[in-house]
C-alpha cells in the first residue's frame, strides 16, 4: 500500500503531520510525533509583531491618537506571553532540525510587505526545510477593499519568496471573496503550497464580567466540508501543492481531504485531545481503509474522485445549494 505524497515538492511517506501549534515545542513532543509517522513537522508562528517590535521597540503601523494607541497596545500579548521569542524561534527550529529526519516546516504570521519578512532568511539558514506563511487578518477598515486586501497579501508571499529558496506555503482563511482568482495570483508569485484554512477564533462576551474574552475551541469534523469543498475546486487549478487544516480528527477525515485534493494532511485538535500516537492509528487506519477499497495509492484515489469533478463549480454549488433547500419537508 504506498501511502506517499508529494507536498512542497518533498516525497513524504504519508500525507499526515502536525499543524502550526505548541505540539513541536518541547523535544520530547517533536520526537513522539516522528516516530508515531508524522511525514513533516510545523513549527508554531513567529508573529510579525513579535520581530517589528524588536525592531523598533514599539508595535508597528499604529497611526492612532496615543490614547487610543496605549488601548489598542493593551490588547496585544507582552513579549513573554510568547514561548520563543525572534531569537529563541531561531535556535528552535536548529534544534528540531538536527533532532528529526522528517521536513521541518517553520511558519510566519503576519500581514504587512514590511522588513520582518527578512526573518524568513534568518528561519532558512537555521535550517528550515519550507516555510508556512500565515496571513491571518481580519478586514475591519470599511475603506479598505478586498482587492487591497488581496494586492498586500500576494506582496507578502512574494516577498517571503524573495527572500528564501526554502519552499513556501501560504495557510489562508476561508473569507476571500474570489478566492479561486486569489489563489491564482498567489501561484503567479511562485507560492509552493496553499493551507486551507486558518481558524479564526472569534473572542466571545463574558456576560458576568461584562468583558470581551478570547476562547479556544478545539475544532471537531463539522469544519472539514468547508475545506472538502475548496480543495475540491482547487485542486488542479493551481500549481501549487494543497494542505487541509482544520476539522480532521478520523481516518474518514483524512480519506474524504485526499479524494478531495489535499497532498498534505494537518492536525492540531486531534493531536492534542489524543496525543502523538494518533497520528500512528490515523496512518494503520488509513492502510487498512485503502487494502478494503482496493485503492494501491493516494494518487489512485485521487484520481478516482477527480473523474467525478464538475466542469462548472459555481453551478454544482448553486445546484447543491437549492436541492440541500428544498430537501427538508416539515
Ligand atoms: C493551541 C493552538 C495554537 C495554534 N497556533 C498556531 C500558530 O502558531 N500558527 C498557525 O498558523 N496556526 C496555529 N494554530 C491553528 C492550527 O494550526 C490549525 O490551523 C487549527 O487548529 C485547525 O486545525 P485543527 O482542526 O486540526 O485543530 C493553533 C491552534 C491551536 C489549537
Amino acid at each position: 500500500m504506498d501511502l506517499s505524497t508529494t507536498y512542497l515538492g518533498f516525497r513524504l511517506s504519508n500525507p499526515l503531520m502536525p499543524g502550526a501549534s505548541p505540539m513541536a515545542d518541547e523535544m520530547d513532543w517533536v520526537k513522539r510525533l516522528e516516530d508515531a509517522g508524522s511525514a513533516a513537522i510545523v513549527l508554531r508562528s513567529l508573529f510579525e509583531e513579535q520581530i517589528t517590535r524588536e525592531q523598533q521597540g514599539m508595535i508597528h503601523h499604529m497611526e492612532v491618537t496615543s490614547e487610543s494607541f496605549a488601548e489598542a497596545i493593551s490588547y496585544f500579548p507582552r513579549p513573554d506571553d510568547f514561548i520563543f521569542g525572534p531569537e529563541e524561534y531561531l535556535n528552535h527550529v536548529r534544534k528540531v532540525k538536527q533532532a528529526v529526519k522528517v521536513p521541518v516546516i517553520a511558519s510566519l504570521n503576519g500581514t504587512t510587505p514590511e522588513s520582518w519578512l527578512q526573518q524568513a532568511k534568518l528561519i532558512q539558514q537555521a535550517g528550515a526545510d519550507a516555510l508556512e506563511l500565515n496571513v491571518y487578518y481580519v478586514a475591519t477598515n470599511p475603506a479598505e477593499t478586498g482587492l487591497v486586501v488581496e494586492k498586500r497579501t500576494v506582496e507578502v508571499a512574494r516577498l517571503v519568496k524573495k527572500n528564501v529558496t526554502i519552499p513556501v506555503a501560504v495557510k489562508l482563511s476561508p473569507f476571500f471573496s474570489s478566492l479561486a482568482h486569489f489563489a491564482h495570483e498567489l501561484d503567479l508569485v511562485g507560492v509552493d503550497g496553499l493551507v486551507l484554512f486558518n481558524r479564526f477564533y472569534q473572542p466571545d462576551i463574558d456576560i458576568e464580567a461584562l468583558e470581551v474574552a478570547p476562547v479556544l475551541h478545539l475544532s471537531d469534523s463539522m469544519e472539514l466540508p468547508l475545506r472538502l469543498r475548496w480543495l475540491a475546486i482547487l485542486s488542479g487549478h493551481v500549481r501549487a501543492s494543497l494542505a487541509v487544516s482544520g476539522g480532521v480528527h478520523t481516518v474518514g477525515d483524512v480519506v474524504k481531504s485526499v479524494m478531495a485534493g489535499a497532498h498534505g494532511v494537518q492536525l492540531v485538535s486531534a493531536l492534542i485531545a489524543h496525543g502523538p500516537r494518533h497520528v500512528r492509528t490515523l496512518v494503520h487506519e488509513l492502510t487498512e481503509w485503502m487494502e478494503k477499497h482496493e485503492n494501491a495509492s493516494l494518487e489512485q484515489m485521487q484520481a478516482s474522485m477527480s473523474l467525478q469533478r464538475c466542469p462548472d463549480p459555481a453551478a454544482f454549488e448553486r445546484a447543491n445549494y437549492m436541492k440541500v433547500l428544498q430537501s427538508l419537508r416539515v
